[in-house]
C-alpha cells in the first residue's frame, strides 16, 4: 500500500480541486493513502506538518467544481522559498522541507503548481530525493511549455468571456467601447483566447508589437459604436505607467472614443470548474496515479492532443523561455507564450480582429 501526499502551490484557478478529487479517488480505488498537505511548502514547514488524511468524503463529488484549493495554496506571512532566498536561507529551507517529507514518509507526492514551482523543484530536486515527484500543470495563464493545456486555463478563458458578454450589454446601450484587461503576467494567451470567443475587435498582446494609431484607426472603421478591447496585462506603451487598460483608455479618450475600462481581476480565477478542465484533471490524475505506479519522479504530466503523458522536469525546463524570477533571486522560470503559429492568430485575423503589427 501506497501513501501519497498531494499538495496546491502557486496562485490558484479553478479545477485545482477537480484535481485533488480525482487524485483521492484513483488512489483509493488502488487501496493508497492519499495525505493533503494544507497550505504547500508552508504546511510542510510546520512542526509536525500539516497535513490532513484525505478520503473521498473530505472533497464530496459535489464540491469538486469549486473553485480555489481545499487544501489552500499557501500563506503570504510563512517561510516559503520567496522569503527564504530574500533572506539567504535556501540551504535551511531545502533542508526543512526534506526533513518533513522524511517525517511523512511518503512514496509519492502530487505537486499541482505552475511553472514557478516546477522550477523551483527542478532545481532543487534533492529535497524530493526520497519519493516520487510528479507535478501537474496548472495555471489561468497557460504559459507551461510542452503541455496542449493547464488545469484552470479553460475555466478562466470561460469566466472573461462571460464578463465580456456581458459588458457587451451595457456597452451597446451607451455607445462605448470597454478596454477589458486580462490577467495571464508576460503570456497572452489568456487574452487571445477569450478576445477571440467573446468576439473583440481588438487584442493586444505582450507578444506582439501594436501601433496606438493603427488600432484607433481600426476600431473608427469598425460599423459599430460598441464592443470589447480586450488587452493583456503583461502589455507596456512607451512612455506610460499605470494599468495597461487605462493606458489604452487615455488614448481612445484623446482620439475622441467613447470608453471605460474593466478590470475582471480575480473572477478568472474563480469560476465553477468547466467540463473540460474536470476532463483534464480526470485525465491528468489517473496520468500522475499511473506514474507512481511505474516508480517515475521528477516529472510533470501533458496534454498532448487527447492523451495525457509525463514528460521530464529537465525537459519542461529546457523547453521554455528562461527568464528571472521577479521574487526569487537565482532563480530562471521556464516560460511559454503565444508561438509565432498559433493558428489562433491567424484566425483572429481573418475575423478582422486587430492584434499587432504582425507580419
Ligand atoms: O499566475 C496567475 C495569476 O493570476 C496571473 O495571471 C496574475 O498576474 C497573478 O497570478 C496575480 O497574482 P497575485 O495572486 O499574487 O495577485
Amino acid at each position: 500500500m501506497k501513501k501519497i501526499g498531494i499538495m496546491t502551490t502557486g496562485g490558484d484557478c479553478s479545477g485545482l480541486n477537480s484535481v485533488i478529487n480525482r487524485v483521492v479517488l484513483g488512489a483509493t480505488k488502488r487501496g493508497w493513502r492519499v495525505y493533503g498537505i494544507v497550505d504547500g511548502t508552508d504546511g510542510l514547514c510546520t512542526c509536525p506538518p500539516n497535513v490532513i488524511e484525505m478520503t473521498t468524503d473530505t472533497i464530496p463529488v459535489e464540491n469538486a467544481r469549486i473553485a480555489g484549493s481545499f487544501l489552500h495554496n499557501g500563506n503570504a506571512c510563512m517561510m516559503n522559498f520567496e522569503n527564504a532566498a530574500e533572506t539567504g536561507k535556501i540551504p535551511q529551507f531545502n533542508k526543512m522541507l526534506k526533513n518533513s517529507l522524511a517525517k511523512l514518509k511518503l512514496d509519492a507526492l502530487v505537486l499541482i503548481g505552475g511553472n514557478g514551482s516546477f522550477s523551483l523543484s527542478y532545481k532543487n530536486h534533492d529535497i524530493y530525493s526520497g519519493l516520487s515527484l510528479i507535478c501537474i500543470p496548472k495555471t489561468i495563464d497557460f504559459d507551461i511549455p510542452l503541455t496542449d493545456k493547464t488545469i484552470g486555463f479553460d475555466t478562466a478563458v470561460n469566466e472573461l468571456t462571460r464578463y465580456c458578454d456581458q459588458l457587451l450589454l451595457t456597452a451597446r446601450s451607451h455607445h462605448r467601447w470597454f478596454i477589458v484587461q486580462a490577467m495571464g503576467r508576460d503570456c497572452g494567451r489568456l487574452a487571445l483566447n477569450a478576445g477571440t470567443a467573446v468576439g473583440a475587435d481588438a487584442i493586444l498582446v505582450p507578444e506582439i508589437k501594436f501601433d496606438i494609431d493603427k488600432l484607433v484607426k481600426h476600431i473608427r472603421a469598425v460599423p459599430r459604436d460598441y464592443g470589447i478591447i480586450m488587452v493583456s496585462e503583461g502589455i507596456t506603451l512607451r512612455g506610460h505607467s499605470g494599468r495597461p487598460a487605462d493606458m489604452i483608455s487615455r488614448k481612445l479618450t484623446a482620439a475622441s472614443i467613447q470608453n471605460r475600462a474593466a478590470f475582471p481581476d480575480y473572477i478568472q480565477r474563480a469560476g465553477d470548474t468547466t467540463a473540460a478542465d474536470r476532463i483534464l484533471a480526470s485525465k491528468m490524475a489517473t496520468c500522475a496515479l499511473d506514474a507512481i505506479e511505474n516508480n517515475e519522479t521528477n516529472v510533470m504530466t501533458a496534454l498532448r492532443g487527447n492523451e495525457c503523458v509525463t514528460v521530464p522536469l529537465s525537459e519542461f525546463y529546457a523547453a521554455g523561455d528562461l527568464s528571472r524570477d521577479p521574487n526569487i533571486r537565482d532563480l530562471c522560470t521556464s516560460n511559454a507564450y503565444i508561438e509565432p503559429d498559433d493558428p489562433l492568430l491567424d484566425v483572429a485575423v481573418a475575423m478582422n480582429i486587430y492584434i499587432g503589427e504582425t507580419k
